[in-house]
């Protein structure tokens, strides 16, 4: 059986049933998923999938009219880029800040609300590792195959997923001693007090939101909720930059702007803290240096 084009791997030949991306001299992007006796039209001649189907990732083809392509399997970001979907994209780049504000770690036990196209829930699989496991809420039935035909594109072996059709408003959260909760949903302000009970103690909420008043109120409920310590917002910037040998400058377009990702650490309930005591400190005046 073909293995999935993004499994760990550096050397092995390209695999029928396997996803390519295929690149032109302008680095144009072709995507081709390898079919043994198929042929893929392009405006620079036929490619036949033989000629791809036991090649060298990184090498280069040709076309029966003799011109040149570079073939590669795609990474995350591009596969992530490509699929199919019925929500909101996320970029990669806030995948990756996802994972590491979340400190999503291997072995984790993960819930996620709003399962979308399920590039997070890719990402998220990735770096929990099969020690580790995957819950997803999902209240919208019509979007569960296509995401779980996407996780199943881009993770070698998603059977630590589960996927829940599930309202989380309505139902709330049934796990318990989570490591962390990442949300994609519009208000989840709603689920911040059932999520303090879902989480162990150190364990992290996160939670992706377009709109700064929706992590005003997110914010506002954080603070409510005693439990959640050490509230955080960013945002990332990426801005990608031109660099030949002539002229190194950024792009001239770039994403403005995706989302904020907010965090918080579930600890014991805030104390009163009251006056500080202060160690007294004897205070030995210096002597004089002789030699000064
Ligand atoms: C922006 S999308 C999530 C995108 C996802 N992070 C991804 O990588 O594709 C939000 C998802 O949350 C779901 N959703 C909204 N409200 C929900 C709720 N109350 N319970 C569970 N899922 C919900 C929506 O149906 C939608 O699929």
């Amino acid at each position: 059986m073909a293995k999935k084009a993004t499994e760990k791997s550096a050397f092995r030949p390209l695999e029928a049933g396997e996803v390519v991306v295929l690149r032109d001299r302008r680095e144009r992007r072709y995507r081709v998923k390898l079919k043994p006796g198929g042929e893929y039209h392009t405006h620079m001649g036929p490619l036949s999938h033989d000629d791809l189907i036991g090649h060298e990732e990184g090498g280069f083809v040709l076309t029966t009219k003799g011109n040149k392509f570079l073939v590669l399997r795609p990474t995350l970001t591009e596969a992530v880029q490509e699929l199919p979907r019925h929500s909101q994209v996320i970029y990669s780049k806030d995948l990756g800040a996802i994972l590491m504000h979340g400190d999503i770690f291997p072995g984790a036990r993960v819930l996620e609300i709003g399962l979308g196209s399920g590039a997070t829930s890719a990402a998220i699989l990735r770096a929990i590792g099969q020690e580790g496991s995957l819950v997803t809420y999902e209240v919208r039935e019509e979007v569960i195959e296509g995401a779980k035909r996407n996780i199943a594109e881009l993770v070698t072996d998603p059977s630590n997923h589960t996927v829940q059709l599930r309202d989380a408003y309505e139902e709330g959260i049934s796990e318990q001693g989570l490591d962390r909760i990442v949300m994609d949903v519009p208000e989840p302000w709603r689920l911040v007090e059932q999520a303090a009970d879902a989480l162990r103690p150190g364990g992290i909420l996160l939670s992706y939101l377009p709109t700064v008043l929706q992590i005003h109120q997110l914010g506002i409920a954080l603070q409510e909720e005693r439990r959640f310590q050490l509230p955080e917002t960013v945002e990332l910037l990426e801005r990608p930059w031109h660099v030949t040998k002539q002229s190194i400058r950024p792009e001239h377009r770039m994403i403005a702007h995706t989302g904020f990702i907010t965090t918080a650490r579930r600890c014991e309930p805030a104390p009163a803290w009251g006056k500080p005591v202060v160690e007294t400190v004897e205070v030995v005046e210096a002597e004089a240096d002789p030699l000064t």
